[in-house]
């Protein structure tokens, strides 16, 4: 008698590899990258120096960080062969595809010339030149499909701002306030690294073939689009626009559980008592709703989290405070989730590196549901085959 298979749907509660980057510890509901607990990373340093962290596994030195500032300030305008291919992408597609054209094409003319597939997986030392020339790009490659779509012409950076008020100058075409680009730099730090997400593992499949490292993350692109992932985010603010404002959240929420809805910003895979990141995006919000004089925001937040947390339990995760930030920030809802791209590829290339490092393929076993053996009708067996 056939046992049947123990099968893990989703993977859930599965754990497949070890992994140095990062901890996420729902019983304490924490989050450590390298060691250090995000909180305190997200309140005293450069989104570059998490970086460094995630890609070297320690935090940058002064001269560490300012070669890595200069790497950065190198990469990070907008190719004229890049910006002509986002220009070729339908204005009304997602932004997200934009964002996974652009990224594709950079791997594409880096591996120009390029051997064979053998040689894609490329050394250690190209991977992280790889992972910094994309983290220093994509700011220029969202800024622009922002502009882009508002008919407005791209900004060239800055060298005299840091990464996070160069991205916002780029966007806005001013130069942020503090407050804004302490806020950004938080959600930044806070969408850097998760372990395992979907994205992050679909990075590490793609990386376990010893495909190339621009492919892991077009393909994590991909897998980060979706609304029950990195797409959430924007989901959110589309949420927002619905219910209005905090006195209709009771009767939206009726109707939308009715409806069997899932309520996007709310749940996780692993914490189940609440994301370890949201006070932190919380509090950044806070600070963007006194700045802009935006109370009603804040209502509207605590009304539908109270309601919802109190008839199904299930909490907020980082994309419920981070959709109302990046709106009160200015960037468009369509723009929310490339923004999650540009924080996230540091954590995914870090990931493909360790994947490629570990050299092992990623390659589970399924359990057969569909038909028994059966044969084509006058289908003869060649004697020589038989
Ligand atoms: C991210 O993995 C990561 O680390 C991801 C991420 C990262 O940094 O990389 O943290 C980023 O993706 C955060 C999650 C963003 N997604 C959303 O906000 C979409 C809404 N959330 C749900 O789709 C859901 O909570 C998931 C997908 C996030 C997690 O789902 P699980 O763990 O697979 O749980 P489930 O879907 O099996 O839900 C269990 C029950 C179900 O009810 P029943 O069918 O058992 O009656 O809870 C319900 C679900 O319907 N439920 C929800 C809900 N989340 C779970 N119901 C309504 N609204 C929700 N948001």
């Amino acid at each position: 008698m056939t046992t049947e298979p123990d099968i893990k749907k989703g993977l859930a509660g599965v754990v497949v590899d070890y992994t140095a980057i990062s901890k996420v510890n729902p019983e304490t509901n924490s989050l450590l990258y390298r060691g250090y607990p995000v909180q305190e990373l997200a309140a005293t340093q450069p989104f570059e120096a998490v970086a460094y962290l995630l890609w070297h596994g320690e935090l940058p030195d002064e001269v560490q960080l300012a070669q890595l500032r200069t790497l950065e300030r190198s990469y990070r305008h907008l190719p004229a062969d890049v910006r002509a291919v986002i220009d070729r992408v339908p204005i009304d597609a997602h932004p997200m595809d934009e964002v996974r054209t652009a990224a594709s094409l950079i791997g594409a003319r880096d591996l120009a010339g390029m051997g064979s597939v053998l040689d894609a997986s490329g050394s250690a030392e190209e991977n992280l030149a790889r992972s910094i020339r994309l983290f220093a790009v994509l700011p220029a490659i969202v800024a622009y499909g922002q502009r882009r779509r508002r008919g407005l012409d791209p900004i060239e950076p800055r060298d005299d701002l840091d990464y996070a008020a160069n991205f916002l100058w780029m966007t806005f075409g001013d130069v942020p306030e503090d407050v804004v680009v302490d806020a950004f730099n938080r959600s930044m730090i806070l969408y850097a690294e998760h372990s395992f997400n979907a994205s992050t593992f679909t990075a590490r499949v793609i990386a376990s073939t010893l495909s190339d490292l621009y492919s892991a993350v077009v393909g994590a692109i991909g897998a980060l689009k979706g609304p029950l992932h990195g797409g959430a985010n924007e989901a959110v603010l589309h949420i927002f626009d619905e219910i209005g404002d905090a006195s209709n959240v009771v009767p939206w929420l009726d109707e939308a559980l009715a409806h069997k809805r899932k309520i996007m910003g709310f749940g996780h895979r692993v914490y189940k008592r609440g994301d370890s990141r949201v006070p932190t995006m919380k509090a950044a919000l806070d600070t963007l709703v006194e700045h802009y004089g935006r109370q009603e925001v804040a209502e509207l937040y605590d009304k539908l989290e109270s309601e919802f947390v109190s008839r199904k339990g299930i909490y907020p995760n980082l994309d419920y405070p981070s959709g109302p930030a990046y709106n009160l920030m200015g960037f468009d809802t369509p723009t929310f989730t490339p923004l999650f791209v540009a924080a996230r590829v540091t954590g995914w290339t870090a990931h493909i590196m360790e994947q490629l490092a570990s050299n092992a393929l990623i390659r589970p076993l399924s359990a057969y549901n569909g038909p028994d053996e059966r044969h084509v009708e006058g289908y003869v067996p060649d004697e020589a085959m038989a």
